[in-house]
């Protein structure tokens, strides 16, 4: 069998673009270097000094279940089985980004794609895609959360289901998967906590997220999120904040979005850092150090 493929962005005269794999793979895990062994342990150190205290207690709880920890890259086949016990999900390994029906079709099945290889050492503090240590750190520990895991399965039943209704559906539920999932915070009796991956993989936004003065932070609410454009080259303008987990699942427990979707068909998205009438604004952000463009 031929070893997996690196599939990276590439750079073209349009700048860095996405490429696409579908590709499910054995995770080479003999493979790893001591170079990348150590760029998983320097990412997760540095993490767990920024986010107790600041990301939610779900995802430390889910670390501990799964014992992911600094000693190295974790094999997906040792989380296996104790991921699958508590919530039924499997970690399938794949070479770099999917397209979006892929995608869809592997959460509805409760299987999360986890890219095999991991950011280089130069690309310690940012890298424009998902690689290892975002993909499992960031997103494995709330998969052994019961609530999350559905919300998760529901998410890509109704991927599915959006793709048949046209692209401005797509487009919608994209952003309800890049606001909450990715970059979702969630209040909490102890103040606002992180749940988001793009977050807690991020030491930067770890910090900014939570104690900027710069961006909105809005009460979470469904249409909303799915007017709203978003950035994929810099920290948000506007994180969305949920109550719980709860409120999150019943979000999407009509799956299909059907009525939304005929609510909002042709409506206008709103631009990131737009505070709207109506919103439960925590904080308005000061918008200092914005890009005044951009917003997808
Ligand atoms: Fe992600």
């Amino acid at each position: 069998m031929d070893p997996p493929r690196r599939v990276e962005h590439q750079w073209t005269d349009k700048g860095y673009v996405p490429v696409y794999t579908t590709a499910v793979v054995e995770q080479p895990w003999a493979d790893y270097t001591s170079v990348e062994h150590q760029t998983w342990a320097t990412l997760f150190e540095r993490q767990m000094a920024l986010l107790p205290g600041r990301a939610c207690e779900e995802f430390f709880a889910g670390l501990q279940r799964l014992g992911i920890d600094g000693r190295g890259i974790p094999k997906f086949a040792d989380l296996n089985p104790v991921l699958q016990a508590a919530t039924g999900w499997t970690l399938i390994a794949v070479e770099g980004l999917l397209p979006e029906l892929a995608f869809f079709e592997h959460l509805a099945n409760r299987r999360f794609p986890v890219t095999w290889w991991i950011r280089k050492p130069e690309q310690i503090d940012y890298i424009s895609e998902p690689d290892l240590f975002h993909d499992l750190f960031g997103h494995v520990p709330l998969l052994s959360l019961p609530v999350f895991a559905d919300y998760m399965q529901a998410y890509g039943e109704g991927g599915l289901k959006a793709a048949r209704y046209g692209s401005e559906p797509l487009t919608e539920l994209t952003r309800l998967y890049w606001y909450t999932v990715e970059f979702g915070l969630i209040d909490t009796p102890q103040g606002l906590r992180i749940y988001g991956s793009g977050i807690v993989s991020s030491k930067g936004e770890s910090l900014y997220s939570l104690e900027s003065a710069a961006p909105n932070r809005i009460g979470f609410d469904v249409k909303r999120v799915m007017r709203t454009r978003y950035r994929i080259d810099s920290y948000q303008k506007t994180y969305f904040v949920v109550d719980s987990f709860e409120q999150l699942f019943r979000a999407t427990v009509d799956p299909d979005f059907g009525p939304i979707y005929y609510e909002l068909k042709g409506a206008r998205a709103w631009p990131a850092g737009e505070v709207l009438d109506g919103d439960r604004v925590l904080q308005r952000g000061s918008g200092e150090g914005w890009p005044t463009d951009g917003d997808v």
